[in-house]
């Protein structure tokens, strides 16, 4: 691993109570350049421009995928990545259906680690803060010619993050428009996967909702995801949520959720959830929860589902009385060293860069 470290540190610009998720960047960034046929060295180095031209293979024709995951404080100043081998396999397998190359376990974990414990000075501490990580491999080749690219960048660049608390939403269940379709892309994170989203949920935002639930493509009768999140329903005290699948991505806080709420004896049911089965039981108020699950927020509540022009309330819980509550409660704990970790899924990063 080559190291550049910057000699014009950000970090005194950089105020943990009044920062902007998402445009603010740490000191650093990892690179590594993917040519004939292999990948070169991973390079840790000053964040910044790169230059490419509008020719790049990565732009035009789509082949991009990104992680994302996030790297925790603890009150000792101890840094934690939370499950990353998991963003490690679904990089790969996103990358795999893309056609584009895998990135070893040393690139992508280490480089990773490297990175988060150089700018460890950027993750803030306290409720809801931490540093977001975004994980990208996109085709780099100078070429207009619709083929698999034989140029690519694997990068890792990062963002302090805040807040988990989001203001519950309305969603509309999708009649029309689809995330995925059966043999496409859906379960890989695809950058092409977000593009194809923005305009239905356009649409959603202009009839009063803030997200839409992806139903299947085929009939729109069965609930994939919601937003960029997987989604969970609860009815009477059983927890549902749709079976991963070629369409729905392999969340890592789903996986999470599903182990802590057996963990607590709570029912899980994984199995495909049918929108009449979720509209029935509001009607006859057995319907409980539902809600949406993914790193970036871990949990965003819905206090009400548009279907076919209908918008329909749900309860509204108290934390304790709320699954949803109590399991972003046990999962945050977990990411926060706060409680002990029974699966093994915190990673501590280690002091390495000091002597570098
Ligand atoms: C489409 C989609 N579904 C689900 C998720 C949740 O996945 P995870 O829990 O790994 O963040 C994400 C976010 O990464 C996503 O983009």
């Amino acid at each position: 691993m080559i190291i550049q470290k910057t000699e014009n540190s950000r970090i005194s610009t950089f105020d943990p109570s009044d920062f902007s998720f998402g445009n603010t960047f740490i000191d650093h960034m990892v690179i590594c350049e993917y040519e004939d046929g292999k990948w070169g060295d991973v390079k840790v180095v000053p964040y910044g421009p790169l230059a490419f031209t509008p020719a790049m293979m990565g732009v035009n024709y789509g082949q991009a995928c990104f992680e994302g995951m996030k790297a925790y404080k603890d009150k000792d100043g101890q840094v934690f990545l939370f499950r990353p081998e998991k963003n490690f396999e679904r990089i790969n397998k996103s990358a795999a259906r893309l056609a584009m190359p895998e990135v070893t376990e040393e690139m992508f974990l280490d480089g990773l680690k490297a990175l988060v414990d150089l700018d460890r000075d950027w993750i803030p501490y306290g409720e809801g803060l931490s540093l977001y990580i975004r994980p990208l491999i996109f085709a780099t080749e100078e070429a207009l010619k619709a083929r698999v690219a034989n140029k690519y960048m694997f990068a890792i660049v990062a963002t302090p993050a805040k807040s988990y608390y989001t203001e519950p939403v309305s969603v509309k269940i999708s009649d029309h428009y689809s995330r995925a379709a059966n043999g496409g892309v859906g379960s890989a994170k695809a950058a092409g996967n977000y593009a194809a989203s923005f305009y239905p949920t356009q649409l959603a935002i202009e009839e009063g909702y803030e997200q839409i639930i992806w139903t299947d493509d085929a009939t729109h009768e069965y609930f994939e995801e919601s937003g960029t999140m997987n989604v969970f329903v609860r009815i009477n005290d059983t927890i549902f949520t749709p079976p991963t699948s070629e369409k729905i991505l392999d969340g890592v806080t789903r996986d999470s959720f599903i182990q802590l709420a057996k963990r607590r004896g709570i029912e899980v049911k994984v199995e495909p959830i049918p929108v009449k089965t979720v509209i029935e039981a509001q009607k006859n108020g057995t319907l409980k929860e539902v809600w949406g699950v993914g790193t970036a927020v871990v949990t965003t509540v819905f206090q009400a589902l548009g279907y076919q022009g209908e918008k329909l309330q749900l309860p509204t819980l108290s934390d304790e009385e709320s699954y949803a509550a109590t399991l972003k409660n046990d999962l945050v704990n977990i990411q926060n060293n706060v409680t002990e970790d029974p699966f093994g899924w915190r990673v501590l990063v280690d002091h390495v860069m000091e002597t570098v």
